[in-house]
């Protein structure tokens, strides 16, 4: 198994996005998929050939903060460095920020911790209605 890395989604395609959101009971589809990757400031892709296996991505004001939505690798590729390589690579890209935040389950604090993370109580909405992705804001909405 190759795996590269690559932060370019130009030519990113619905079937190179197929296996992401595991588990989720509802979740956005591969177009939705690539629009949520189009509109964040930063996205970190692993690769097997043609497949993406692993995605990080971030949002940001561009100047102080940024928000780190989505890590996820495909099952098969988890337990190789995949997430860590991921993890790594966006803190690079992010590291003019002042504040990179994620939340996490507790499972997975031990997990952030070695990447360099600290815990920081977090407060939330969830919209599970818009699960799926299908709604966007403009610069026109209210
Ligand atoms: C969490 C996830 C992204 C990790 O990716 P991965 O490629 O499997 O992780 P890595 O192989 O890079 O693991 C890196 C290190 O973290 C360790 N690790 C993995 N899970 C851990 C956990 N829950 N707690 C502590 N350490 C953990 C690994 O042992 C490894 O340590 P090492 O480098 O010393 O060997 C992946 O399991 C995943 O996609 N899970 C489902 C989606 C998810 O939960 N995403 C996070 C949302 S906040």
């Amino acid at each position: 198994m190759d795996v590269t890395y690559t932060n370019n989604i130009e030519n990113l395609t619905a079937d190179q996005l197929e296996g992401f959101f595991d588990d989720w009971p509802t979740c956005p589809d591969e177009e939705a998929h690539i629009r949520i990757l189009a509109g964040s400031c930063k996205v970190w892709l692993a690769m097997d050939g043609r497949q993406c296996v692993g995605r990080i991505n971030a949002i940001s004001d561009g100047v102080f903060y940024a928000y780190i939505p989505l890590l996820e690798v495909l099952p098969a590729y988890q337990g190789k460095g995949i997430g860590r390589e991921l993890v790594e690579r966006m803190l690079k890209s992010l590291s003019s920020m002042y504040a990179i935040d994620l939340q996490c389950d507790e499972s997975l604090e031990g997990y952030y911790r070695q990447l360099g993370f600290m815990s920081n109580i977090g407060m939330a909405i969830r919209n599970r209605e818009n699960q799926g992705a299908d709604g966007q804001i403009t610069s026109n909405s209210t």
